[in-house]
Parts: C-alpha cells; structure tokens; sequence
C-alpha cells in the first residue's frame, strides 16, 4: 500500500519569516498526522530556518529546483550537497514552470534527478501536458515523451526513491481542475509505463501525485483514485488552514 504524499510548492511566495510563520502554524495542525507524508517546498532562502523549525517533526521539507553539478562556476545556481546539507530531504525537479520559462528540457531534468539521487534527496518529478496537447489528443504521447526522456537510465532501485507528480499544466493556478477520472486515465498511463520499463511490483511502489488547483473540497475524491498517491499543491499550500484541510481530508480514503 503506498502511503499519501502532500507536498506544497510555494514557488516564488514569502519571505523567510513569512515562512517560519507559516510552518510554525502549520506544525501545530499538522503535528498529529502520521498517516500521510507531508512536505514543504518553500524558496531557497527560506529552507534553512524552515528546516531547523520542522526538526523532529513529521513534517518534511523540500527544495524547489537545484542544478546538476555539485560545485562550480554556475553563478546563480544551488547543488544537490547544499540542499542536503541543510537537512532538505526532497527536491521538485521539472516543475511546468520551470520547462517553460527557465528552458528545462527532459535531459537537463535527467541529469538533475540522477545528482540528487546520488545525494539521496528524493525527487518530486513533474510531467504534464499543455492545454493545446490536451485538446489535440496528444496527452498520453507527451507523457510518455516526458517519461521517456526524463526517467531514461535509472535502474529499478533508483525509480523506488523518487516521486511522480502528474500535473495538467492547464490546471495549474488556472482553478480548473482535472476531474478525478481525467486525473486517474494518466496515473494508470504512467503506472503502465513503469510497469513496461521496469516491472508491476516496482510500478506499484512509485507514488504518483496529481497536481493543479487541488483544495481541500477535491482533495478526498482525487486521492480515492486508485492510482493517485497524493498531491503536489501550489496556491492552496500558502495558508496554513487550506493547506491543512488537505492532508487531513486525505484521511478520508486512507
Ligand atoms: P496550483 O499549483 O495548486 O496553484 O494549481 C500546482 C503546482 O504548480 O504545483
């Protein structure tokens, strides 16, 4: 049985003592949770101070993006052994976003999950099609293009530690949220790509989290979803009382 993973992107929101703040609350609401796994994923600058209050809590934490290399002349960038080193345990690799404005490619992504696999961060892989690629029919080949690319060369003990995140990018911050049945077809699409690529017993231990325009009023119908393993959540993430509605609706189906 896979256990539920909730994980919140803050992306580019709150200063580092707007989220102390936030964990601070979050801390209290959440520290009674042990049935689902749940993650923060707050700005570089804010990673250390959220870690140190989350210590020994049930709570974990996450970066947002990181580079491949480990050190080096990369003006701007951080590397998987200065997340580690802060205690991070998770890192979002391949977030729409980050394809879109920032050039992310499906090798770059590749290169990105191996360094932080080989720093035993557990990266939260994002695929997803665009609007466009939805309405012309062509969502399943871009998923398996992504996963294709993205996953290619990882062995089986590899694939176990990381984390899929599903997220239709025109459901992403738009409120439109894929139904749970639009959800579930690409969550078995993808579990029967690990199963062809690897085998059923490895698939059936990857988690797959939805992602786009969760909230705690879709939250319980998309994770009964048999193949949906939790979520990635954007805006509902930056309160603490939606973003805690939403682990604790998870328990709902648990
Ligand atoms: P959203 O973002 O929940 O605000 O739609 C999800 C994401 O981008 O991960």
């Amino acid at each position: 049985m896979r256990k539920i993973i909730i994980a919140g992107n803050w992306k580019m929101f709150k200063t580092s003592f707007e989220a102390v703040e936030l964990v601070n609350e979050l801390k209290r609401t959440l520290s009674d949770v042990s049935e689902v796994d749940v993650v923060v994923c707050p700005p570089f600058t804010a990673l250390a101070e959220v870690q140190d209050v989350l210590l020994e809590t049930n709570i974990g934490v996450g970066a947002q993006n990181m580079y491949w290399e480990d050190s080096g002349a990369f003006t701007g960038e951080v590397s998987a052994p200065m997340i580690k080193a802060i205690g991070v345990q998770y890192v979002i690799i391949g977030h729409s976003e980050r394809r879109q404005f920032f050039g992310e490619t499906d090798a770059t992504i590749n290169k990105k999950i191996k360094a932080a696999l080989k720093h035993q961060l557990t990266p939260i892989v994002c695929i997803g099609e665009v609007l466009a690629e939805r309405e012309g029919g062509k969502t399943f080949d871009v998923i398996k293009t992504q996963l294709d690319g993205s996953l290619v060369n990882l062995t089986a003990a590899e694939i176990e530690n990381i984390v899929l995140a599903y997220e239709p990018v025109w459901a992403i911050g738009t409120g439109k949220t894929a139904s749970p049945a639009q959800a579930q077809e690409v969550h078995k699409f993808i579990r029967e790509w690990l199963t062809k690529k690897f085998d059923a017993a490895i698939a059936n231990k990857v988690r797959i989290q939805y992602g786009g325009s969760v909230k705690p009023e879709n939250t319980a119908e998309l994770m009964g979803q048999p193949d949906i393993d939790g979520a990635l959540v954007g805006g509902a993430s930056l309160k603490s009382d939606s973003f805690t509605a939403i682990v604790k609706n998870c328990l709902q189906v648990i």
